[in-house]
């Protein structure tokens, strides 16, 4: 039996203290240490580096086909190839998703929400509208790679970070 209404109060605010400190830790925070090059270091597994090295991938590789589509004048090609990739939603585990810190997330989505922009920009014909938004969007590219980094967590290089 519990002694008294304080007793209770008690056990919420250890709860509510616990719970924010797993939101923080999993949905804000990530799991990151610093880097020795300015970046932030994200640790994870090593097959969770190869599957989001597998995203990036991808990316380049539509960025590429949408710059020979452009240059081509074959903005349908950049439609169907811009707006595949804003729709494709990458198989990320809860696992990975509580070490990737809130701001990786967002960039990552905003990403894919800029890829279906520039699927709309495609489809309205205009090439130079096309490349504008192609360099705007790319900021994301760079502006990410600028500041993070993906290391194994427990090998000797994520200890002389
Ligand atoms: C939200 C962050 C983020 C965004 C946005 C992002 N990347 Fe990356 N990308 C990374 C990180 C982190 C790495 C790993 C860098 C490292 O460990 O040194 C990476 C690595 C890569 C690699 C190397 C893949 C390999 O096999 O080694 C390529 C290529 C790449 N990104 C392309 C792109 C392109 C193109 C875009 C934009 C369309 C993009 N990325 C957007 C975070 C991002």
């Amino acid at each position: 039996m519990l002694k008294s209404p304080k007793f209770l109060w008690l056990i919420i605010l250890v709860l509510l203290a616990g719970l924010g400190f797993m939101t923080n830790k999993f949905i804000f925070a990530g799991k990151t240490i610093p880097s020795n090059d300015d970046r932030t270091t994200i640790l994870v597994t090593a097959e969770e580096r190869t599957m989001i090295l597998g995203e990036m991938r991808k990316f380049l590789e539509t960025i590429q086909g949408i710059t020979e589509a452009t240059a081509k004048g074959d903005l349908e090609t950049v439609a169907t190839l811009a707006t595949d990739m804003g729709n494709e939603s990458p198989n990320v585990s809860p696992s990975l998703m509580g070490k990737l810190p809130i701001e990786f997330k967002s960039l990552g989505s905003a990403t894919h929400g800029l890829f279906t922009d520039l699927g709309e920009t495609a489809k309205g014909g205009d090439a130079n509208a096309v490349l504008r938004d192609m360099g705007n969007l790319m900021l994301n590219c760079t502006s990410c790679h600028a500041d993070n980094k993906f290391v194994i967590e427990g090998t000797a290089e994520a200890k002389t970070q």
